[in-house]
């Protein structure tokens, strides 16, 4: 059931979660879908209704840095300053947890928790109004592609869901994902770009290094497949693109510059910057998701550090 996002629908939604309900609602990434963090039941229903294997902790989102530290059990200096700076945003943060503030299905029996302050103001409505820790992972089933619409939850998890509609979220990817429990480390490329986060950790006392965490992901939810559409879906290289003969069945995700070859009926263009790729790419491949098609062809992005969330996350989508 999707509500548009008035005030009448934010106290219900909040009434929803106090109760230990399910409530989808925008992030300035991806829609989530939220229960209360504390409520080991609650959360469980989350899982329930992504599919999603029990060991894969959820972020904890709350609506401010001190809401959010007051969960952790110790705060480097360096995560001080990073949610100085990217705070309400696009950061996500995995901090040593303070034990028994939220229940232990959602940290998946860990004993490290992943905060999150957004910045979208319906979440932050709701996080304010509600005044506990909302678990939430991403709004669709598991390893399918992540939501940027309101009808994208609705299609994926079906219409029994309470949705808050704040139209379509701004960044189109998910929050980077940061560890700070040790040195510090990238456990998903997101909005925020490396060379951002390093600028802040370089300036703290330590002097801290930001490392891409590299072949072993340390988010449990790092696996290879991910946001990935039904039909099989390949990435090619612009020169690659249309070596099939009959192109009728194909859809392709291209770059707005490419030229399509004649017989390739369904195209999806997405912007040369990487800003306004992002905002774009979930929906164009719920899109072709749903076009009932034999393939899905994405045609690479650049190579630069610019385009580095997008080309991880459509490796996640082909393979
Ligand atoms: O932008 C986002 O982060 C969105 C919005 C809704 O906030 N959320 C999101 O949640 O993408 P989800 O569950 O789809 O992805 C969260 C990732 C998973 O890969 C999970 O394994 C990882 O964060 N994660 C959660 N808690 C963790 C922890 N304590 N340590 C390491 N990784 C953790
Ligand atoms: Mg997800």
């Amino acid at each position: 059931m999707i509500q548009k996002a008035d005030d009448r629908t934010l106290r219900e939604a909040i009434a929803r979660l106090r109760r230990g309900a399910l409530v989808a609602f925008p992030t300035e990434t991806v829609y989530g879908l939220g229960a209360r963090a504390d409520d080991a039941a609650a959360v469980a229903a989350i899982y329930a209704a992504k599919g999603r294997p029990p060991e894969n902790p959820s972020i904890v989102h709350v609506a401010s840095a001190d809401a959010a530290f007051a969960l952790a059990a110790e705060v480097p200096v360096v995560a001080r300053a990073l949610a100085a700076r990217f705070w309400p945003g696009p950061l996500t943060l995995v901090l040593r947890a303070t034990p028994g503030r939220v229940a232990p299905t959602t940290l998946a029996g860990g004993d490290t928790i992943a905060l999150r302050v957004p910045a979208h103001p319906v979440a932050q409505a709701i996080l304010v109004g509600l005044s506990l820790p909302v678990a939430a992972p991403s709004a669709n089933r598991s390893t399918s592609i992540s939501p940027t619409t309101a009808a994208h939850v609705e299609a994926s998890l079906g219409a029994d869901i309470f949705v808050v509609d704040g139209g379509a979220t701004g960044f189109g990817i998910e929050s980077t994902i940061v560890d700070v429990t040790g040195e510090l480390s990238i456990l998903r490329r997101g909005s925020i770009s490396l060379a951002d986060l390093a600028e802040v950790a370089s300036a703290t006392d330590r002097g801290e290094r930001v490392e891409p965490a590299g072949q072993s992901m340390r988010a449990p939810g790092g696996m290879a497949r991910h946001y990935a559409p039904r039909v099989p879906a390949s990435l090619r290289s612009r020169e690659s693109l249309f070596a099939e003969t009959d192109l009728r069945r194909i859809g392709f995700l291209l770059l707005a510059d490419t030229v399509a070859r004649d017989g390739a009926e369904i195209v999806e263009r997405l912007p040369n910057d990487p800003v306004a790729y992002a905002h774009g790419l979930y929906a164009a491949l719920h899109r072709l998701d749903g076009a009932e098609l034999d393939a899905i062809v994405i045609e690479r992005v650049p190579d630069d550090s610019a385009w580095a969330a997008i080309r991880d996350r459509l490796a996640r989508a082909t393979s």
